[in-house]
């Protein structure tokens, strides 16, 4: 799978891609990441990338030029590599569809895509009518720009591949997972056993392990019923609880 991102800002991405258990998914390839920068595309000295917007008003606007040849090297790079269909071109925008397990997983499932990370006050509109395909939002707020959006998206993603955890922490055991009927997580505890007079809850320190799980499901289940209620009714829907779960 393969992600190629434009960003004025490739810089943010180098603590981001070197760091942590994804480290490897990045580093072997197996999410591989190409980071483009239009103002290597850009004409004359200045090497400008943005412009005042037609009709007036606060900010600065992304030009196209620069976009469009930056895209057009990242379109042959790809070619080069083998992809005979043009990969989606994904924006990262408040307009988008909001950021889910699902949207993750879908993705996570593809050959992957481009990334385009908005900056100043958006992207000359010609440019998003003609390429984007996909718009993702992380949510009701506005970001300075969407290098951030994409490196979450990238997290999730890289995190869903198979190997990428440890057998400890599989994905399968997140929130929002499926495997987990898209319950939340339950508590986790390490020792010491006692800290400042709150224990471990005892079906943990069992070594039962039919009550161990009987207890997470019980835990997943609270917690959703009291964060996430919705998620139970999703769950009873899809026909994923049973009266004993309920009870
Ligand atoms: N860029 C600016 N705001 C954003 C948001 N809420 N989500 C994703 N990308 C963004």
């Amino acid at each position: 799978m393969r992600f190629d991102i434009i960003t004025l800002f490739p810089e943010m991405f180098a603590a981001f891609l070197e760091s942590g258990v994804t480290r490897r998914a990045y580093a072997s390839g197996q999410v591989a990441v190409h980071l483009w920068n239009p103002r290597d595309y850009a004409q004359g000295n200045y090497r400008r990338v943005d412009d005042r917007p037609f009709g007036g008003g606060p900010g600065m606007v992304m030009m196209v030029e620069p976009l469009q040849h930056c895209l057009d090297a990242i379109r042959a790079a790809r070619a080069e590599a083998g992809e005979v269909q043009p990969a989606p071109v994904l924006l990262f925008s408040p307009i988008g569809v909001t950021l889910k397990h699902e949207v993750v997983a879908q993705w996570s499932d593809s050959q992957g895509a481009v990334l385009l990370c908005g900056r100043y006050e958006g992207i000359d509109q010609r440019f998003i009518d003609k390429h984007v395909t996909h718009q993702v939002s992380l949510g009701d707020f506005v970001l300075s720009g969407g290098e951030l959006a994409a490196m979450v998206m990238l997290d999730a993603i890289a995190r869903l591949q198979p190997g990428v955890l440890n057998d400890e922490g599989s994905f399968q055991q997140d929130s929002f997972n499926p495997a987990l009927d898209g319950m939340l997580d339950c508590p986790h505890y390490t020792r010491p056993e006692v800290w400042e007079g709150q224990e471990v809850p005892g079906a943990l320190l069992s070594g039962h392990h039919a009550n161990i799980e009987r207890w997470r499901r019980d835990q997943r289940l609270r917690i959703t019923a009291s964060h996430r209620p919705e998620l139970i009714d999703q769950a009873r829907a899809q026909g994923l609880l049973n009266v004993k779960d309920e009870g």
